[in-house]
């Protein structure tokens, strides 16, 4: 099966290839959550330090009380490493993949996150209604969905005025290496589009969100952003 569009939009391979290659999706999934696996898979393949993306995901889930976060795509639950027992936010793991889900709700069983809810998705058109989350958290997801500019704009219209983003994407044109990386692995159907930083600068202000801070390390680009107040859905 591959991912399908309701408006029409032809089937992604790459989002179908995340929902049926369970070897993939273990592998990713158990490489991610190991980190000297992680450290090693980054510097080689990516030229970037994944310390980085460990300390991006624990901030961006220390949140205040009662906040309403949404994790797209969630994968296996990477993120859960932020989380904590009891912990009162309304936390929604949503994913076009089924393999993935399966591996984020058994993550969440390990670590009693028993208030993470789960919810099957296509990032580029989701099952939420206009400004239902205060934060947005997307690692490592953008570049693997056939229209990532259509995924941002749906950011911007499920968050409240005011909400935020935080997450990362891989970049064309850090260096040599990952760039041959990139071409392989889009190549092997893993990746979808990837483009240069100022494509993705270019999304964010076309969905209307402002950046409040960017740092890139090797290939990946990792971001902040916000929806103005005074920006409606
Ligand atoms: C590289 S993994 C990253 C997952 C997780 N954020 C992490 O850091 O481990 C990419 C994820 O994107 C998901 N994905 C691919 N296409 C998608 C789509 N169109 N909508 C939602 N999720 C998608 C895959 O199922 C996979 O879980």
């Amino acid at each position: 099966m591959v991912s399908t569009n309701s408006s029409g939009a032809a089937p992604s391979v790459v989002s179908g290839n995340w929902q049926t290659n369970k070897r993939l999706a273990t592998v990713w999934d158990r490489g991610v959550k190991s980190r000297p696996v992680a450290m090693v898979y980054g510097a080689v393949v990516f030229a970037t330090d994944n310390r980085k993306m460990y300390r991006h995901m624990a901030s961006a889930v220390a949140l205040p009380e009662g906040t309403s976060v949404l994790d797209i795509p969630s994968g296996g639950g990477v993120v859960f490493l932020g989380l904590r027992p009891g912990k009162p936010l309304r936390y929604v793991a949503a994913d076009i993949s089924d393999l993935m889900l399966d591996r984020a709700r058994a993550e969440a069983d390990r670590r009693g996150l028993d208030f993470v809810e789960f919810e099957k998705a296509d990032a580029t058109e989701l099952p939420f209604k206009d400004e239902e989350f205060d934060v947005v958290v997307s690692y490592s997801g953008l570049h693997c969905v056939p229209d990532p500019e259509a995924a941002v704009r749906e950011w911007s219209r499920v968050l409240k005025p005011g909400g935020a983003v935080k997450g990362s994407v891989v970049v064309r044109g850090a260096s040599f290496l990952p760039d041959r990386f990139i071409n392989l692995w889009v190549k092997l159907r893993i990746l979808d589009v990837v483009t240069p930083v100022e494509e993705v600068r270019r999304w964010f202000r076309d969905a209307g969100l402002r950046v409040v801070r960017t740092e890139t390390s090797g290939a990946v680009l990792y971001f902040e952003l916000e929806k103005p107040k005074d920006r409606k859905a």
